[in-house]
């Protein structure tokens, strides 16, 4: 591997970094799963769920795996559970009769194998060995852990009961990001061969040809997506998919999830709250029916990942009225160009094809 951060990085750096890292992520994973009495960690809150005290000892187990007995060449520690967490073996469905650790015991487990593996970094040579060169197997392991916290958010999201997680609100945003903007025709570079701890769904690099298109800057709003449900969006089928009208109609979808009707407003629960629905924030926990139709009421269509890919990987310039007040309009990292964003017609949607207009290109 050549030319990533973390080969500039000395030994001793890396390995601090990686240290700061699972402390980091750890704190957040024992946050999720201490917020919670035991009957709670145990029991599944949701069938497309695991309990959380599955989640917590199979990201011990993946770290005991990996770290441990691959990079480290150490006996195990509990070669016995190997089965119970491996998520291949055991459905989700299944894992809750399944006969798991119980949460202190998970824990200590946890603890146990956290303590090898800051001993293995002290003393593991990050060699040109796939495993450990870049430190690649202990970024593997990091980005595991924190996948499996936004999976037990989820499950907080999903569980009933006394809300047990709070968070401030978020700051109010420094500037809004209005509007849409062109993506010229061409190739750019899609996934990587470089970024050191890339995991191998994203590599290797590939040029990727697509034609221009047009993409909103900023993700669909609450406000916008309340449009859609005001005008009739759940209950017009000319918007949604053969399959996502069938979908809407047996589980008689009429708002994204999470959401009940509050007066003449919408009310939102998070993590057990309910709070009035903010229109500036971004829609969420719309599936991809929901998605699909949205886009298609309001004259667009979602992007394809190779669309959003590209778009995300390049800065757009400032259009519009962020332009003129003076926003730092900031170059492309490439020779290939950004467009105005003025010549949409309708401002809120996904994705559209580039009109054939000159004075939409910059
Ligand atoms: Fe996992």
């Amino acid at each position: 591997m050549t030319g990533t951060i973390n080969h500039e990085l000395g030994a001793e750096q890396l390995r601090s970094r990686i240290a700061a890292e699972l402390d980091r992520t750890r704190a957040r994973t024992t946050l999720l799963t201490d917020a919670v009495d035991e009957t709670d960690l145990m029991r599944q809150h949701s069938p497309i769920m695991s309990p959380l005290v599955w989640d917590l000892a199979h990201v011990g187990n993946q770290e005991e795996l990996w770290l441990v007995r691959d990079v480290g060449g150490r006996p195990a520690v509990r070669h016995d559970i190997d089965d119970l967490y491996d998520a291949f073996k055991q459905p989700r469905k299944d894992r809750p009769s399944l006969p798991l650790l119980p949460p202190e015991e998970a824990r200590a487990y946890l603890a146990t194998v956290r303590d090898k593996v800051h001993d293995l970094l002290d003393r593991v040579p990050f060699t040109d060995r796939p495993l450990v060169a870049d430190g690649f197997a202990f970024g593997m392991i990091l980005q595991h852990e924190q996948q499996h916290d936004e999976t037990m958010l989820a499950t907080h999201q999903l569980r009933s009961g006394p809300a047990v997680l709070g968070a401030p609100p978020p700051p109010e945003p420094r500037s809004r990001v209005p509007g849409e903007v062109l993506v010229p025709a061409g190739p750019f570079t899609m996934g990587t061969s470089t970024d050191p701890w890339a995991l191998d769904n994203e590599r290797p690099a590939h040029t990727v040809e697509l034609p221009a298109y047009v993409i909103d800057a900023a993700p669909v709003t609450n406000g916008r997506y309340r449009e859609f449900i005001a005008d009739g969006g759940y209950d017009d089928p000319r918007w949604w998919s053969p399959a996502g009208w069938r979908h809407r109609t047996e589980v008689e979808l009429t708002a994204p999830m999470h959401w009940r009707r509050d007066g003449d407003g919408w009310a939102y629960q998070r993590f057990g709250r309910w709070s009035p629905v903010r229109d500036d924030e971004p829609v969420v926990h719309v599936c991809y029916f929901e998605s699909q139709a949205y886009a298609a009421w309001a004259g667009r269509r979602l992007p394809t990942e190779a669309e959003w890919e590209k778009a995300a990987r390049w800065t757009p310039a400032p259009v519009g009225p962020a332009a003129t007040r003076g926003a730092t309009r900031t170059r492309p990292s490439s020779t290939r160009t950004w467009g105005s964003a003025t010549c949409g017609r309708r401002r809120w949607a996904a994705i559209r094809p580039a009109p054939r207009r000159s004075a939409c290109t910059s």
